[in-house]
């Protein structure tokens, strides 16, 4: 994936394009890298200088939600040059490895109220939309100032509600990934890239 190969240029968020090289260093059940390291950084980079201008010098509360979003939460705060918190919220979906209910249970709860408090919901990848429409709603009811998402990955086709999501880093085609926090039963978190799972 470069620059010059998204038709709709920077502004709007890229649709990754798969690299047929299987990285056969690091498992088996890797297959397709989606997105690599270097397009994961500089798109990184870029939400995190656009998230500065956007909250201009206001403090900014980013939430992650556990566990995934931490690789990515970490590295986005390093592009942020404004003044930021961080907290975490891990919530467990009810369903299969592979697919989410939303039927969602708290697990970890935010340490601090928000009330008042421009906050950013951070995510590792919105697949049907259903964890997020939880959160949303959740941290909707105890009253920030203003509550948005940024979520790495989106999966359109696999979509059952409309969100908004005002930061977005790639769009996925419809297969299952792993690395760079997304895990297959715990396992793959640590894969500096997105990858397709191998079936
Ligand atoms: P949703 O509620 O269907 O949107 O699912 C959201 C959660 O499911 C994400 O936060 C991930 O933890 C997990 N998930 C969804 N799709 C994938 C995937 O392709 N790989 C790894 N985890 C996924
Ligand atoms: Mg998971």
């Amino acid at each position: 994936m470069t620059e010059s190969m998204d038709p709709r240029g920077p502004t709007l968020h890229p649709v990754a394009t798969p690299v047929r090289v299987a990285p056969e260093q690091y498992d088996r059940g890797v297959g397709e890298v989606l997105v690599s390291a270097e397009d994961l950084q500089r798109r990184v980079r870029e939400l995190g200088e656009q998230i500065s201008r956007d909250y201009g010098g206001r403090p900014l509360l980013l939430v992650g939600v556990l566990k995934g979003a931490v690789f990515f939460l970490s590295d986005l705060m390093r592009f942020i040059d404004i003044p930021v918190e961080i907290d975490f919220m891990a919530v467990a979906s009810y369903g299969s490895a592979t697919d989410s209910s939303g039927v969602v249970r708290i697990l970890k709860d935010l340490d601090a109220a928000i009330e008042g408090r421009d906050v950013l919901i951070v995510e590792d990848i919105v697949d049907s939309g259903l964890t997020l429409q939880y959160l949303l709603r959740n941290l909707g009811s105890r009253n920030p100032r203003t509550l948005e998402v940024c979520a790495l990955l989106v999966k359109p086709a696999r979509r059952k509600v409309e969100l908004p999501s005002k930061y977005i880093g790639f769009e996925i085609e419809d297969r299952f990934v792993v690395g760079y926090g997304l895990d297959y039963g715990e396992r793959y978190r640590n894969l500096p890239f997105v990858a397709a799972l191998e079936k």
